[in-house]
């Protein structure tokens, strides 16, 4: 008998599901709206020229690879604090941010989950918004958080129910985890505007709830500062404590390369060595230490003047495609005779929650070999010139 005939199968992930099917379906003109990257026009994931110039830099300068410290590389990690707080933050000043560069913002959210149970211990519960990143769940739910939902997503106005989920926070226990999308949620993109972000951290600060905010898509939405104001919010809030997650996938276009970090806010610079001590600890027991290559090319960007210029065209250039394709979504749609999908163009980043049932997502599938998740999310950045006019045309048909 093997020792592992007992191993049973894990369910497969929903999405990259979605996507083996969408590979196997011979259909000439299929269109995948079902992807959580951003890609081109040309429906490529983008080489960014600002980071293409710091590859080949690397390349001509190729150096031997030894281990970057558990906490990565101190560049990147500066960089990193100076990007979500603002160089001038007082927080920084103070020493009370302790930042690791991690494995993608993945491995960020499972070391602070790690770090989080430990000072919370046997009663350590988190608070997700319904719905949220299906990782969310798993990864803290595996670190042992007892997993408690916010109502978010109001599928009346397609957007967000501000009172529902101020209600909701209100009644959670001090000490309660509650996770937050920094902007561009996903999967709905429906964020909170900068007034509903103070009525969200009064209600933490007052219920001695821990913010914990995920930054995915920093750039994607208004711009670099703007899609932040949560976390500036925060640091202004005179909360002393809270966490910071986030990734660069998106906004440097280096999917492959793994490149995130975690960021623990302590109320001294003491708290924050010690939330640095128990981050690498942490750290040590799962991977060790990061890889060397993706954080050096984002230092490298983020280090020069000219090349973060650069980039923020770049990440400009993204953010202004994913504004165009929603508001051609909309318009083409209105002009196929659909209903209303105006609010398509209020919500952020990369996703939309279209509103379409799973009847109707499948109608797409198995009719126009168009694909979106069963939850009615689409990837606005899968949309180009090329097939906005046949998608539009597509949702209409199932919607009459
Ligand atoms: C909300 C959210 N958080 C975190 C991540 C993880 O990013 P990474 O690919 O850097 O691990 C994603 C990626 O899709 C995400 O959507």
């Amino acid at each position: 008998m093997s020792f592992f005939a007992s191993v049973e199968m894990a369910p497969g992930d929903p999405i990259l599901g979605l996507t083996e099917t969408f590979v196997a379906d011979p259909s000439a003109n299929k269109i995948n709206l079902g992807v959580g990257i951003y890609v081109d026009e040309q429906g490529r994931v983008p080489m960014l020229a600002s980071v293409r110039e710091v590859e080949q830099a690397l390349a001509t300068a190729v150096r031997p690879r030894g281990y970057l410290p558990i906490d990565g590389l101190a560049a990147y990690n500066r960089l990193t604090r100076e990007l979500l707080f603002g160089a001038e933050s007082p927080l920084l000043a103070a020493g009370r941010v302790a930042t690791a560069q991690t494995i993608g913002g993945s491995a960020a959210l499972r070391v602070a989950a790690d770090v989080l149970k430990q000072v919370a211990g046997a009663g350590a519960k988190i608070a997700i918004s319904d719905p949220s990143w299906g990782n969310h769940h798993v990864i803290f739910r595996t670190a042992g958080f007892e997993l408690l939902q916010y109502r978010y997503y109001d599928a009346a106005s397609h957007g967000l129910d501000i009172a529902g989920m101020l209600e909701d926070l209100s009644r959670m226990e001090p000490g309660t985890v509650v996770l937050l999308h920094a902007c561009c949620h996903n999967p709905t993109g429906v964020d909170p505007d900068a007034a509903q972000w103070q009525q969200i951290i009064d209600v933490l600060k007052e219920r001695q709830l821990l913010p914990f905010v995920d930054m995915a898509y920093q750039g994607f939405d208004q711009g670099l500062d703007a899609d932040a104001t949560a976390i500036r919010l925060l640091a202004a809030s005179g909360i002393e404590a809270f966490v910071v997650v986030n990734s660069y996938s998106k906004s440097f276009s280096l999917y492959g390369e793994r490149v995130g970090a975690l960021s623990m806010i302590g109320s001294n610079r003491d708290e924050a060595a010690r939330l640095l001590s128990k981050i690498k600890q942490t750290i040590r027991t799962i991977y060790s230490s990061p890889s060397t290559h993706g954080a050096a090319l984002v230092a490298g960007v983020l280090g020069s003047a000219e090349l973060r210029d650069r980039w923020e065209l770049e990440l400009g250039g993204m953010r202004t495609r994913i504004h165009e394709m929603r508001a051609g979504l909309v318009e083409r749609l209105a002009a196929h005779g659909a209903p209303d999908f105006g609010f398509i163009q209020s919500q952020a980043g990369m996703f939309s929650y279209s509103g379409l049932s799973k009847a109707q997502v499948h109608r797409l599938r198995d009719e126009f070999a168009i694909y979106a998740l069963d939850s009615g999310r689409i990837c606005v950045a899968a949309l180009n010139r090329d097939n906005l006019d046949t998608v539009a045309s597509a949702i209409a048909a199932v919607c009459r």
